[in-house]
């Protein structure tokens, strides 16, 4: 049974070892190994507990958790892109259970509310080199944009904006 609820300061140590976990098991060869390796967690948990702590007005993070505690974790910003209503920062599935329609659902959830809340479209950025993702976000309706780069724990790397111009369409695509 998989509970999807808003974010606490309470998980601010969970989401930041999903966190940690899911950048070890992906991002490998993205960012540098000396951070994955050292303080990604730490690194994580200050960044989570801050968020968490003093989030931003109509900011976003939406945890999926089973008995066995958390599974995934989604946020949205409203104010991170001109031109468009949000901007999905961060989407992450525990490792071992990609695959398995989890990443879709928590979307739904934060698109969910978004919709409801009026906001027309959508956007994030996707590591280039992240193949699995950008097929994702295809399958799910996703057009890439433009691109650009992202600097990060002292590693640059190429990435491209996939863009929702009509919410709708992600709202249906996560339905279906
Ligand atoms: C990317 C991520 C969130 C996707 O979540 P997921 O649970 O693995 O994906 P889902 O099982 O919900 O997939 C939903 C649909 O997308 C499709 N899909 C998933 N990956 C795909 C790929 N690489 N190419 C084409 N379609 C893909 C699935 O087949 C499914 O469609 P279907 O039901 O028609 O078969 C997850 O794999 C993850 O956490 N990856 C590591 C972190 C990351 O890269 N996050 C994104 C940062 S921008």
């Amino acid at each position: 049974m998989t509970e999807f609820r808003d974010a606490g300061l309470v998980d601010a140590d969970a989401v930041a070892a999903l966190h940690a976990e899911s950048w070890r098991a992906h991002y490998r060869g993205i960012l540098p190994d000396a951070y994955l390796d050292g303080q990604v967690f730490q690194e994580r948990r200050a960044f989570w507990q801050d968020a968490l702590r003093n989030p931003r007005v109509d900011d976003l993070t939406i945890v999926s958790a089973e008995a066995t505690g958390l599974t995934g974790f989604v946020s949205v910003v409203r104010d991170g892109e001109p031109g468009f209503g949000a901007v999905i920062e961060n989407l992450h599935v525990r490792p071992q259970l990609c695959g398995r329609g989890l990443g879709r659902r928590l979307l739904g959830e934060a698109v969910a509310r978004l919709m409801a809340a009026g906001v027309p479209s959508a956007c994030l950025w996707v590591y280039d080199v992240n193949e699995a993702a950008i097929g994702f976000y295809a399958r799910l309706g996703g057009i890439p944009d433009k691109h650009g780069f992202d600097d990060f724990a002292g590693a640059r790397a190429p990435d491209t904006r996939i863009v929702w111009p009509d919410l709708a369409v992600l709202e249906r695509a996560c339905k279906s």
